[in-house]
């Protein structure tokens, strides 16, 4: 997991009783861990990091109303909400589900940058590039055309893994993410004939009409939570008969939902009427888990879809 964010308050007193609190929180004694966190917010009523922090372990203890009042004092000192207590307000059902703060992806994935492949490809036996490989050949050759793609776009590229397993398949790919430091690894490994740090969708959105002929999201759709701009904008870049293949987290109810991990979860049939509503035909959709969580497969997607 990434390094825990941590923003000072300011106040020397306050920032050590945060570090005791942390301490004591790791080692689960998480009522004085809490008291010592009101302490430090008391000293420090701006204090994002240790509203954020009192916001979790009053979700441990079970203190619902007390978790939602820690996590709204921890955006508010910290508008751009670099923790993600949102995501939490979401999960409490305190809020809707609705966009993650960018700032949040940002903050968590420039932490992540340095461990990152081992994380994920070690960690949690990530899969992802291989099972969107394995789609998009399988699609190829159903429909008895080459494998070979001329221009490819990797949305949330993270730091290349998408890109390696595709790349004796692509003359040109281009990378697009949020965070600069997942950015600096992909332009390390030489894959990207062009990079940019940017939100998926504005990514695409400078990208000229019928311009691609092959987009991929290898695990980057589980940070959105409403599918439908990005599969739009997804249509108007590719080129006819260009492929989309993204994976996704899902769930056996409706709609979208913010799960354990903080990643949106969609339903398979959210996904197939987003991929009909943006006007593009599913050609793949196959319920295959792209990583674990504790040892277990999370449950997911691999999706195909093609312009017409
Ligand atoms: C779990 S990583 C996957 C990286 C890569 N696709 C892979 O398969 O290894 C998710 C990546 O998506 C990026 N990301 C998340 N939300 C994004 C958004 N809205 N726009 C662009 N990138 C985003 C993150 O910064 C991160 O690098």
């Amino acid at each position: 997991m990434p390094a825990r964010l941590f923003l000072s308050s300011g106040d020397l007193v306050a920032d050590r009783r945060f570090e005791f609190a942390r301490d004591l929180q790791l080692k689960g004694d998480l009522v004085a861990a809490a008291d010592l966190l009101l302490q430090a917010t008391e000293l420090a009523p701006n204090f994002a990091s240790a509203w954020f922090t009192l916001g979790e372990i009053r979700t441990e203890l079970g203190q619902h109303d007390a978790a939602v009042a820690a996590f709204q004092k921890a955006r508010a000192a910290d508008p751009d909400d670099r923790h993600g207590a949102s995501l939490h307000l979401m999960r409490l059902g305190a809020e809707q589900v609705s966009a993650m703060p960018r700032a949040y992806v940002q903050a968590l994935f420039d932490q992540y940058a340095p461990r990152f492949e081992q994380a994920l490809v070690d960690d949690l036996g990530y899969r992802g590039p291989s099972l969107l490989f394995r789609a998009v050949l399988s699609i190829r050759a159903a429909a008895r055309k080459p494998a070979f793609f001329k221009r490819a776009i990797d949305l949330g590229c993270g730091t290349g893994l998408a890109a390696a397993a595709f790349v004796k398949e692509v003359d040109y790919f281009t990378g697009v993410d949020l965070s600069p430091k997942m950015i600096e690894r992909a332009r390390a490994t030489s894959l990207y004939a062009e990079l940019e740090v940017a939100d998926m969708v504005q990514g695409l959105r400078g990208q000229p009409d019928a311009s691609a002929n092959l987009i991929l999201a290898a695990d980057a759709m589980v940070y959105l939570s409403d599918l439908a701009p990005v599969l739009s904008e997804a249509r108007r870049v590719l080129a006819a008969g260009g492929l989309l293949a993204f994976t996704a987290e899902t769930h056996a109810g409706d709609g979208v939902i913010i799960g354990a991990g903080l990643r949106y979860a969609h339903a398979a049939g959210y996904v197939r009427a987003a991929v009909g509503a943006a006007g593009l035909a599913l050609a793949h959709l196959k319920d295959l888990s792209a990583r674990n969580e504790d040892n277990v497969p999370v449950p997911g997607l691999v999706v195909v879809a093609v312009k017409s």
